[in-house]
């Protein structure tokens, strides 16, 4: 695992545009697995400027994200179909039928789930996953308990996620309770996964996915297993890591090696 601490949001932004952008160019037909929430935003402002810049080109890439509600609309507002849409689809103008959701209606949602899976497979895998963290360690919609070898299911969602998510909710409008996310087995699937976290309510997850022991209780703690993961950290995600020193000086050497 490599852990970055970066000395701004910005700063974790711009490495992470960086890291798909030089995998686009090896790769024109990426396949991308995609995050929500308020950390990717930085990350997709970036790739829009590429691709207004000319700097790339993403007609070939396509698109899996880890998780969407179920019961909202695809063009409500809170929907991760809306918030895609306006915050990276549109910009970088990807073709409609490259962009993929998990299934969140239907007489037969176990069926759809697998038919996420298969088109993820069909697809080649997903080169390069990127991902947000709850506050309870979850990733996609992956509460704690959640199997570390689950698929792609329906979730019900914790008092501390919709706690967390809550904001975004106008007072009395409902909020979802229930979600459709790839499942932790899926993610890990993912050729590399790049993580970002901000903020000191991040801290303790954190520390629990780098630090402490794989669990299920801490569903980003099955990332250990993974042979390549990055977590792009602000100092407030970071405060909490027993070996933080440690992360530094090794980043410090491969900044010198050159990487
Ligand atoms: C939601 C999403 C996660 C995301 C998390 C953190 O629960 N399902 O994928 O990582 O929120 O959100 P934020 O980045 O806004 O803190």
């Amino acid at each position: 695992m490599r852990v970055i601490e970066c000395s701004s949001q910005d700063q974790a932004a711009e490495l992470v545009a960086a890291e798909i952008l030089a995998a686009l160019r090896q790769k024109p037909g990426l396949v991308l697995g995609l995050a929500t929430g308020s950390t990717p935003i930085g990350v997709y402002q970036r790739l829009i400027a590429a691709k207004r810049a000319g700097a790339a080109d993403f007609s070939r890439v396509r698109t899996f994200n880890l998780d969407e509600y179920i019961g909202l609309p695809a063009d409500h507002p809170q929907s991760y179909r809306h918030f895609m849409r306006a915050q990276l689809f549109d910009g970088i103008g990807l073709p409609r039928h490259h962009v993929h959701f998990p299934p969140t209606d239907g007489n037969d949602l176990p069926g759809a789930c697998r038919a996420y899976e298969q088109a993820i497979k069909s697809a080649g895998g997903i080169d390069v996953q990127l991902l947000g963290i709850g506050s309870n360690g979850h990733i996609g919609f992956n509460e704690p308990t959640s199997s570390l070898a689950s698929r792609t299911r329906v979730k019900t969602l914790t008092d501390k996620t919709l706690a967390d998510n809550a904001r975004f909710y106008g007072k009395g409008e409902a909020q979802p309770q229930l979600a459709t996310t790839m499942g932790v087995g899926t993610i890990l699937e993912a050729r590399r996964i790049l993580l970002q976290s901000f903020g000191t309510k991040k801290a303790e997850a954190i520390r629990q996915a780098v630090e402490g022991p794989v669990s299920s209780f801490w569903p980003a703690s099955a990332l250990q297993l993974h042979p390549d993961v990055t977590f792009f950290l602000d100092a407030d995600s970071a405060s909490l890591l027993t070996m933080r020193e440690y992360y530094r000086r090794v980043r410090k050497n491969e900044i010198e090696l050159g990487g």
